[in-house]
């Protein structure tokens, strides 16, 4: 059954909001799938819930003028990107109202909106599914709320060596388990892929070797039953423009999905941060995207990650540059009471965690040792706003929140919030 819904609003996860429109109209609001703020759709239901019906948009009655056509043949199926109807130019300011709405009852405003300099052909890290079927192989991202696989001969919005790059991995699919995911990083010129749970033998490194690396995909890391190998290339220096020394990473660790924004977000950081000849601590911090920033002058980083391979690379790092970096492996979970219970205190930190967020206790623990500032990058609004309470609730303010798009053609958004000591 179709009903017809006014959107007034955009969702944490890029549905429209709305209302049921005519006298028998559910009174619940609804999250509409494909749906913009200011259009009339008609839509079927998906799910309900007490206060609210998830739908999705079957038919656009009334277009906003923010609604384009995809600019990708696989936008109506492919679950990787949910907006690519939405007008470019038109997303962050989406976005702005999305984070926005999150920090609505914390009294703050989104005061800073960086656009991705790029909208398509940005992205240098991703992780695709693949499945075996007829012995070829089925290589995307999932459909939208399916877990089948949305078949890709190249995607929009992967840069051209990762396109590249998984073009050529078709060739090892006898080697590939039925099942299974691919992960790839390029540095903007040459890729290197990760293949978890594909054990090395010496047949899929002469394939590899013979047939699939060339001078743009430059390796191939091989991940099973606990055996580890990389045939060429497996790691690359990365992000060294704006100033900043480059970072080395592989593809299985985490690095930020756009090379162009992320010397934006490295620069806002440290000069949110401040830390010149501060004792910085900071958790999450991967490889070292603000690490190697922050310990150019300050007194000294503490740095945490949960990855021991994030952790080597930024050890080296830190050996290479004689940067004084203290980083340790470790869950920032387990960490944080310990240090709230000891003498040792931090001037400045910096955090930047996954979606789950810190939470309340880790921020309440994080407050006791943290004497000046903390600067938080996040990539949930909904889990920052609850950090952030809690945070404010142990004696901080937020002097600022800024917004960077990192991934256009979805909702996705990286916030970073500052906060003082009061
Ligand atoms: C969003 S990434 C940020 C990494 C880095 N700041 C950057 O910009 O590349 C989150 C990082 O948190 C790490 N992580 C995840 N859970 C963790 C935990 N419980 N404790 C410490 N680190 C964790 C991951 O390994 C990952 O490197």
């Amino acid at each position: 059954m179709q009903e017809v819904v006014r959107i007034h609003g955009v969702a944490h996860g890029g549905q429209g909001v709305g209302r049921g429109e005519g006298p028998d109209a559910d009174p619940r609001v609804w999250l509409v799938d494909g749906a913009l703020p200011g259009e009339r759709v008609a839509a079927a239901r998906l799910r309900e819930a007490k206060q609210m019906i998830r739908g999705e948009a079957l038919e656009i009655l009334e277009p906003a003028p923010t609604r384009v056509t995809p600019p990708c043949p696989h936008a109506s199926v492919c679950g990787g990107c949910s907006w690519q109807h939405v007008d470019p130019a038109a997303q962050i300011e989406l976005k702005r109202e999305i984070v926005n709405g999150q920090l609505r009852h914390l009294d703050v405003e989104v005061r800073r909106a960086v656009a991705s300099p790029k909208v398509l052909g940005y992205r240098r890290r991703a992780r695709l599914h693949y499945s075996k079927e007829s012995g070829a192989l089925n290589l995307g991202f999932r459909r939208s709320r399916s877990h089948a696989i949305v078949d890709l001969d190249r995607c929009p919005v992967l840069d051209e060596p990762l396109n590249h790059a998984i073009a050529k991995v078709r060739a090892l699919v006898d080697f590939l388990p039925a099942v299974g995911e691919i992960v790839g990083l390029s540095d903007g010129a040459r890729a290197i892929l990760g293949l978890p749970g594909v054990p090395p033998s010496e047949a899929i490194d002469a394939v590899i070797r013979e047939t699939v690396l060339d001078e743009v995909l430059v390796g191939v890391a091989l991940r099973g039953r606990r055996q580890r190998h990389s045939v060429g290339v497996t790691s690359m220096a990365i992000d060294g423009g704006g100033g900043t020394i480059a970072m080395a990473a592989g593809p299985f660790v985490f690095t930020q999905a756009q090379a162009e924004q992320n010397e934006l977000l490295v620069r806002h950081v440290i000069e949110a941060a401040r830390p010149r000849d501060k004792k910085v601590l900071e958790l999450f911090a991967g490889a070292g995207n603000f690490t190697r920033a922050l310990a150019r002058n300050a007194a000294g980083v503490w740095a945490l990650d949960d990855s021991r391979e994030s952790i080597s690379y930024l050890r080296l790092l830190a050996e290479e540059w004689q940067l004084p970096i203290n980083a340790k492996h470790g869950k920032a979970e387990n960490l944080l009471p310990k240090l709230a219970r000891g003498a040792q205190g931090y001037d400045v930190a910096v955090l930047d965690p996954p979606r789950r967020g810190l939470g309340s206790r880790g921020c309440k623990a994080l407050a006791k040792v943290v004497g000046e500032r903390i600067v938080y990058v996040s990539c949930d609004p909904a889990t920052l706003a609850r950090d952030l309470r809690a945070l404010v609730d142990s004696g901080f303010r937020i002097s600022d929140v800024s917004i960077f798009d990192f991934m256009p053609m979805t909702p996705d958004i990286e916030v970073v919030a500052t906060l003082e000591a009061v």
